[in-house]
């Protein structure tokens, strides 16, 4: 059999600037990390069922406390791909460099990748397009209301900007005048995305004045923060990042763990800091100037989270 396991990638992501006010229509900045989660399938005519076999980084609680989530997901691309297993038995091997972490979008690389792998496997050519669509019926299965961010990075890849809207995403893909190096740190918390996005949405609901004010600064943040992505003004990023940080303080989303490790990055000498993803938990994302500075802001996340990650954005 041959395998198509290289061409089944689903990237990583970390939001540059917008979790959580992305759900609401506005736009975002996102990266692709380098790191990707990829897959083989076979199916088995002898059998039905599916059967998982789950070889990506082990990370501590990680897999255990996702995996009834992960099976939904799972089976949500299976029948938006019209993918019977009660017919012939399916074995989906996961595997790749991309540690599953809480708010890299681990779940979207996964489903992203197990759509590719089935798009070469039944045989089905599949468009990008078609590739994105079926990620994002896995997302509905981790949380009702994702807007797709998450998995247009994990199939696309590069940098990008990223607007929900009522029907199709608007996306495009950014060009930058130099890459872009960061570190991107763990707080070990596992957080659910469902629980945090609809906590955000039940404040919204109960202090929408609140909630549109703190939209209004992160649109004006965000037209600001695409401005200094283009200039290649990574003085200015910076200190956009640390803003989009404190906004998620504000918007109840940071937590403790989060914000010690955007401090520490910041005293060694990272540009700007902000956490990333969901929140309550999951990662942070320092931005470094150049790499002897990368290295450094590692080292010293690397004395306080539990695992520490470098990646460049071109
Ligand atoms: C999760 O990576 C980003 C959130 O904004 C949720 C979403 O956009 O679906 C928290």
């Amino acid at each position: 059999m041959t395998s198509h396991r290289d061409q089944s990638r689903g990237y990583g992501k970390l939001i540059l600037f917008g979790e959580h006010f992305v759900v609401y229509k506005v736009p975002a900045l996102v990266g692709a990390v380098s790191a990707y989660t990829d897959c083989e399938v076979e199916f088995d005519e002898s059998t039905t069922g599916v059967t998982v076999i789950d070889d990506r980084p082990a990370v501590p609680g990680y897999k255990e406390q996702k995996k009834a989530e992960a099976d939904v997901a799972i089976d949500l691309v299976l029948k938006h791909m019209d993918v019977d297993p009660s017919k012939r038995g399916i074995k989906m091997t996961f595997g790749g460099p991309l540690s599953p972490v809480s708010g890299i979008g681990a779940s979207a690389s996964q489903v992203v990748a197990l759509a590719r792998a089935l798009g070469h496997a039944l045989p089905k050519p599949m468009t990008e397009d078609e590739i994105n669509a079926a990620g994002y019926e896995g997302e509905r299965g981790y949380h009702g209301t994702p807007s797709g961010i998450d998995n247009t990075a994990a199939t696309f890849g590069g940098v990008l900007k990223f607007q929900r809207t009522d029907g199709a995403p608007i996306f495009t893909k950014k060009k930058l005048p130099e890459p872009i190096r960061i570190v991107y740190a763990s707080t070990g918390i596992t957080s659910s995305t469902t629980k945090v996005v609809g906590d955000v949405r039940a404040k919204k609901e109960e202090n929408p004045e609140w909630f549109n004010g703190l939209m209004e600064k992160y649109v004006d943040l965000v037209e600001r923060g695409e401005k200094a992505l283009d200039d290649g003004d990574v003085n200015t990023l910076g200190k956009l990042l640390d803003e989009n940080h404190a906004l998620c303080q504000e918007l109840t989303v940071s937590c403790e763990e989060l914000d010690t490790l955007v401090d520490a990055a910041r005293s060694a000498g990272a540009l700007g800091a902000k956490m990333s993803g969901t929140g309550r938990g999951g990662l942070m994302l320092a931005l470094t100037p150049t790499e002897e500075i990368q290295d450094k802001v590692a080292e010293a996340l690397g004395k306080i989270a539990p695992q520490v990650w470098k990646t460049t954005f071109a």
